[in-house]
């Protein structure tokens, strides 16, 4: 699945096009990074900026969020939803404080290991923070991929998620990656959408099966009943 020149036009695109005023933009900090990452995992972009601002006022670093009682945490999560996650928050500061002397870790397979951090969001995360060149696979990414290669079967199954690990981790740029796997988010949200995607817009619209079949609305599959 090698294929260089699609990180290439990704990247093009999403300096060009994509998202560049996000207050988590403004700093490669692990620990803000992470912050944004967790919040926006359940979250909406317009949703997470006003809890995101409110939480590093509060809590400035990870060893403030550390040292904090966990009713504290959730009073500032309060609204948000998906409460696990901000259990797992203070419980990952922890860790992060005791294990690694409050540095988050370079290495994807040692942030995988902490409490609310899976593989994508690990990735995210040393993405942005370090450039390590690592893969993302959330639910906007899957949704390009089965649309970009044609892919028909229902994501959320073991080999077709299998399937799209494998193409994500042969695609990923030797350079970029920070752009790369923005754009990669972008693209999700602001083209390539669930419904009515803009193909006009899209850097991969040449390449694109579902687009070229004229089946944008079938792909991805939906979960079978
Ligand atoms: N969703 C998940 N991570 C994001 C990010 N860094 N920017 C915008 N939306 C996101
Ligand atoms: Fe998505 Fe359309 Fe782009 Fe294909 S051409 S990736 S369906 S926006």
């Amino acid at each position: 699945y090698v294929d260089p020149s699609f990180s290439a036009a990704l990247i093009a695109w999403q300096k060009q096009h994509g998202r560049h005023g996000l207050p988590w933009q403004k700093s490669r900090e692990a620990y803000r990074v992470w912050l944004s990452e967790i919040m926006l995992q359940q979250t909406q972009v317009t949703a997470v900026i006003p809890y995101y601002q409110r939480f590093l006022e509060t809590f400035p670093t990870v060893f403030d969020l550390a040292a904090a009682p966990v009713e504290q945490v959730m009073e500032h999560w309060s609204g948000l939803g998906y409460y696990t996650r901000a259990r797992n928050l203070h419980q990952c500061s922890k860790q992060v404080v005791e294990k690694y002397q409050g540095k988050f870790p370079a290495d994807p397979a040692l942030l995988q290991e902490l409490p609310g951090i899976g593989r994508s969001t690990a990735a995210a995360i040393t993405a942005f923070s370090y450039g390590t060149v690592a893969a993302i696979l959330d639910g906007n990414v899957k949704r390009v991929f089965a649309r970009v290669f044609g892919i028909d079967g229902y994501p959320g199954t073991k080999p077709v998620e299998d399937n799209m690990w494998l193409r994500a981790q042969a695609l990923l740029p030797a350079q970029d990656i920070g752009a790369y796997t923005q754009g990669l988010m972008d693209l999700g949200a602001t083209v390539c959408t669930r419904s009515s995607p803009k193909c006009t817009l899209c850097p991969f619209q040449p390449r694109c099966v579902a687009y070229a079949q004229g089946r944008t609305a079938e792909l991805p599959v939906r979960k079978p009943k």
